[in-house]
């Protein structure tokens, strides 16, 4: 289960990133080092999302249809901008500097939270339990403090607030309520379909049904 909320989240993350990463171009076209991380967070978390299919594949088992209500920067788009990832406007963001400011700071939030979430993880029993998953997150726990520097020394930069109160709120209300009532009700219903295709090579498998 664990895992599948992860390649979701991974999945989630690599495929946003691309409409970030068009912002960023257009907003920031003479900050190279800037566009530089965010490719290299992209870059990252499509191979996070990789090593969790591999974790599958080597199972020979698919993940567990998840949907948008377990991802944390779903929620957290939702509660900040009022739409779904979909329904973000990437031209408004890039119009918009309070708009792509704050955009920046949910991802510096999320990726936090998600740093985070791996040092707990890596005391896990159950992940400690299974070398293969351990391995992957040790890789993961490296990676992510590449995933919101770059977008805390960019609104550093720009003299910005890092977090604004509300938006650190939101992020602990929806970690809260995945802990404590989505993870845990995913985790009873023994009857949650498998996927029947990757995300990858089917975009809209999260999606339908
Ligand atoms: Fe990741
Ligand atoms: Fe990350």
């Amino acid at each position: 289960m664990l895992a599948s909320i992860y390649i979701y989240n991974e999945y989630r993350g690599y495929t946003s990133l691309d409409r970030v990463l068009e912002a960023v171009r257009a907003r920031c076209p003479d900050e190279a080092e800037f566009i530089a991380a965010v490719e290299k967070h992209r870059a990252d978390e499509r191979k996070h999302y990789l090593m969790f299919k591999r974790w599958f594949e080597r199972q020979g088992r698919m993940p567990l249809k998840v949907d948008r209500t377990c991802g944390h920067i779903d929620r957290f788009i939702e509660g900040v901008f009022g739409c779904t990832i979909e329904e973000l406007d990437t031209a408004a963001i890039i119009a918009d500097g309070d708009q792509f400011e704050q955009l920046c700071r949910v991802i510096m939030l999320t990726e936090q939270r998600g740093m985070r979430q791996v040092d707990v993880l890596l005391e896990n029993r159950h992940v400690k339990s299974d070398p293969v998953m351990s391995k992957i997150f040790r890789i993961v726990e490296k990676d992510e403090p590449d995933h919101w520097l770059p977008y805390f020394h960019w609104l550093t930069r720009q003299g910005r607030v890092t977090a604004k109160w509300r938006e650190r709120w939101t992020d602990y209300w929806i970690h809260k309520s995945l802990m404590l009532a989505k993870l845990p009700a995913i985790f009873v219903n023994r009857a949650n379909p498998r996927l029947d295709v990757w995300p990858d090579q089917d975009a809209t498998v999260y999606a339908a049904g």
